[in-house]
């Protein structure tokens, strides 16, 4: 089955950007239900804006992208990649969740999530990954 990664920028409405309780509940559900649907990601939140890469099969990553339109803790979901994949870049994560590292703010060079180029946004989440992968 032909892999696909979709990666996306949103806003996060009220707590959801910041509250640490309401994004480990979106991670929890997050981890069970990709787990179940074998897709693989990571989340990372910054400056009240998620951006989120997600690899799988079409239509499980076609399903979850439907449930996230209707989630009413982001809005203005703006797609900045969606293509066939070769390999997982996150094979290791139901869902991975980073914070925005110093690193990751230098990468990022505090430019607005939502005029980041799909380039950058694959770079920025490899860098989360790679981050993922120390140890603690
Ligand atoms: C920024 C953000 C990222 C999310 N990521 C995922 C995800 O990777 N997988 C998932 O199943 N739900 C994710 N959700 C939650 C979904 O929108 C939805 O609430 C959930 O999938 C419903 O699951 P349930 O039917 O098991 O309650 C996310 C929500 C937000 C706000």
């Amino acid at each position: 089955m032909p892999l696909h990664r979709v990666i996306y920028v949103s806003d996060a409405v009220g707590a959801a950007g910041t509250s640490l309780l309401a994004i480990a509940e979106i991670l929890g559900v997050s981890e069970r239900n990709n787990r179940r649907d074998h897709l693989t990601g990571v989340l990372l939140g910054h400056n009240g804006r998620f951006l989120q890469a997600i690899e799988g099969a079409r239509t499980d990553v076609d399903r979850l992208m439907d449930r996230l339109r209707r989630d009413p803790r982001h809005v203005n979901l703006r797609l900045l990649s969606d293509q066939p994949i070769a390999a997982r870049m996150f094979g290791h994560w139901a869902m991975g969740h980073a914070t925005a590292a110093p690193a990751m703010l230098a990468l990022l060079n505090d430019e607005d999530l939502s005029a980041i180029s799909p380039a950058k946004a694959e770079a920025v989440l490899a860098a989360a990954a790679r981050r993922l992968s120390e140890p603690a």
